[in-house]
C-alpha cells in the first residue's frame, strides 16, 4: 500500500522526501505548505508527467491530456479539453443525461429491495452509463455489451494497470520486466479492446447517414475541432481518440469512488446522515419524485458532505504523478529536472495541523471556513491545482451531487444482517483512484417512491 508506506516515511522524516525508486528519482510532497510551493510557486517546473510504461500502451503514446508531457502539444489539447469538451455550457447540456441515468440508477437500486444492493457496482454503471453516453452517444450497461466489449473488465484492468507503482515503471531501461511480469500482454490486451470499440464509435460518428443528436457527443464535438482544421497541430484520429478515452476514464472511476467513500462514511456517522437527509427532505418540494440539478444550490449541507469526503478520501490519494521540467528548488533542496513528484493529497487532508480531529467525518468544519477543493487552498487538493489541475472539476463535481440528492432522498440506508457500524469494512485498495477494498452492500428502503415506475 504505498500512501500508507509513504505516510510512515514522511511520518519519520519529514514532508519532503527523496526516494531513489529503482531507476526513478523520487520526491514526495506531504504538507499543504509545500504542496503550494510545487503547485504554485513551481507550477512551470513541475508541469510535464512521467511517461510510464502502462499510460504509453494505454493512451496511444501519452497523447491524451492525462499523459501528455508539457509542451505545445499538450497546450493545444488542454486548450480543446476547457473550451470545448468541459465547459459550463457544454457540461450543463448534458443535464438531461445525468438526470436519466440517476433515474436508472434509483431504479436499480430499488429494485433490490428488500434484498441487498451493491452500492458500488450500481455507482460503477451509473458512471459508466454517463460517460459513455456524453462521450460515445451511447451506454453500455444494457443488453449485455459490457461483457460483450470487455467493458467491465477492462475499466477494472485500467484502474490497476496505472497504479503507476509496478515494478517495471521503475527500471525503464529494463522493458523485459514488464514482459515477465505479464504486465505487457495485459496491457496490449486491454489497449486492443478498447481501440476496437473506439474505431468502430469513430466510423459510426462518421457515417453521414448517422441520425445526428439534438447534443453533440464528444466524439462529434472532436471530429468538429479536426475538420475545422484551424489547429496549429492538426489532431490525427489516434489523437482523437486518446483524448476521448481520457474524459472517459478520468470522469468515471473518480465520481464512482467518490461516492463509494462518502456514502460509506454516512453509513458510519448516522447524525450527519439524518441531517443531510432532513435537508434534502425538506428543501424538495413535497411530492416531487426526484431531485432535479435546478434544485441543487439549496443543498447547502450536502455539499459540505462531499466536500469532507473529499478530504477524507481523496479518489486520487497521489493526484496524478507529476515531472519536472527543470532544476528546481523546494525547501531548500535542488530537485533535478526529470524527477518524478508525488503530492501526498491524502496525508494533507489529515494533516493535524490544519484540521482538527482529522480522522472524523465532521462536514461542520466548512462552515464558517472558505476553504474549498478548487486548488486554492493547499490543505484541501482532491482536484489538484495548477496548471495541471483538474479541468473537470464541474462535471465531476455534479456527477455527484446529483446522485447523492436522490440516494438520500429517495432511500432510507441499513446496513444488511444487523451488521453494526463497527463493522463497515473501510479498507481501502490502492490503484490510481482509490476504491473500498471490498464493495458497499447495504439495503435500501424506498422513501416516497413508486415501486411501478
Ligand atoms: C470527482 C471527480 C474527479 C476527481 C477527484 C479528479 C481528480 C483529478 C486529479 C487529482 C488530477 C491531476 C491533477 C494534478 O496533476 O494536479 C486530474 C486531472 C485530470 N482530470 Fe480529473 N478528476 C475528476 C473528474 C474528472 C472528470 C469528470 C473529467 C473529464 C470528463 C476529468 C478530466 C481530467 C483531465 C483531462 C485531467 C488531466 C489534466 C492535465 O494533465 O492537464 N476529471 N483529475
Amino acid at each position: 500500500m504505498p500512501h500508507l508506506a509513504l505516510r510512515s516515511l514522511a511520518q519519520k522524516y519529514g514532508p519532503i522526501l527523496f526516494l531513489q525508486l529503482g531507476e526513478i528519482p523520487t520526491v514526495v510532497v506531504s504538507s499543504a505548505r509545500l504542496a503550494k510551493e510545487a503547485l504554485k510557486t513551481h507550477d512551470l517546473a513541475l508541469s510535464s508527467r512521467p511517461q510510464i510504461f502502462s499510460a504509453k500502451h494505454l493512451f496511444y503514446n501519452c497523447t491524451d491530456v492525462v499523459f501528455s508531457p508539457y509542451g505545445a502539444y499538450w497546450r493545444q489539447i488542454r486548450k480543446i479539453c476547457i473550451l470545448e469538451l468541459l465547459s459550463a455550457k457544454r457540461v450543463q447540456s448534458y443535464s438531461f443525461v445525468r438526470e436519466q441515468e440517476v433515474a436508472r440508477l434509483v431504479r436499480r437500486v430499488a429494485e433490490s429491495y428488500p434484498g441487498t444492493t451493491n452500492l458500488s457496482k450500481m455507482l460503477a454503471l451509473y458512471s459508466n452509463d454517463v460517460l459513455c453516453r456524453v462521450a460515445f452517444g451511447r451506454d453500455f450497461s444494457g443488453g449485455g455489451e459490457y461483457d460483450k466489449h470487455g467493458f467491465q473488465k477492462m475499466l477494472e484492468e485500467y484502474q490497476e494497470l496505472l497504479g503507476g507503482f509496478s515494478l517495471g515503471d521503475f527500471f525503464p531501461s529494463m522493458e523485459f520486466i514488464h514482459s515477465l511480469t505479464g504486465m505487457k500482454s495485459r496491457l496490449q490486451r486491454t489497449f486492443r479492446s478498447f481501440n476496437r470499440l473506439f474505431d468502430q464509435m469513430v466510423t459510426e460518428h462518421l457515417n453521414p447517414m448517422r441520425e445526428k443528436e439534438e447534443h453533440k457527443d464528444l466524439v462529434d464535438v472532436l471530429l468538429d475541432v479536426q475538420k475545422e482544421g484551424s489547429l496549429e497541430m492538426p489532431l490525427t484520429m489516434d489523437n482523437v481518440k486518446a483524448i476521448i478515452l481520457d474524459m472517459f476514464l478520468a470522469g468515471t472511476d473518480t465520481s464512482a469512488v467518490s461516492l463509494e467513500w462518502i456514502m460509506a462514511e454516512l453509513m458510519m456517522n448516522p447524525k450527519v446522515m439524518r441531517k443531510a437527509q432532513d435537508e434534502v427532505r425538506s428543501v424538495i418540494s413535497k411530492g416531487k419524485e426526484k431531485v432535479e440539478e435546478s434544485d441543487l444550490p439549496k443543498l447547502t449541507y450536502l455539499k459540505l458532505v462531499i466536500k469532507e469526503g473529499f478530504r477524507l478520501h481523496p479518489p486520487a490519494p497521489l493526484l496524478v504523478p507529476r515531472e519536472t521540467t527543470e532544476r528546481c528548488e523546494i525547501e531548500g533542496y535542488q530537485i533535478a529536472a526529470k524527477t518524478r513528484v508525488f503530492v501526498n493529497a491524502k496525508l494533507i487532508g489529515k494533516d493535524p495541523k490544519y484540521w482538527e480531529d482529522p480522522n472524523e467525518f465532521k462536514p461542520e468544519r466548512f462552515m464558517e471556513s472558505s476553504v474549498d477543493y478548487r486548488g486554492q487552498h493547499y490543505e484541501l487538493l482532491p482536484f489538484g491545482g495548477g496548471r495541471r489541475g483538474c479541468p473537470g472539476i464541474n462535471f465531476g463535481v455534479l456527477l455527484i451531487e446529483i446522485v447523492l440528492a436522490n440516494l438520500l432522498y429517495c432511500f432510507d440506508w441499513q446496513l444488511p444482517n444487523g451488521m453494526k457500524t463497527q463493522d463497515l469494512d473501510m479498507e481501502e485498495a490502492f490503484g490510481i483512484s482509490m476504491h473500498k477494498k471490498l464493495p458497499l452492500c447495504l439495503v435500501a428502503t424506498p422513501f416516497g417512491i413508486s415501486m411501478n415506475d
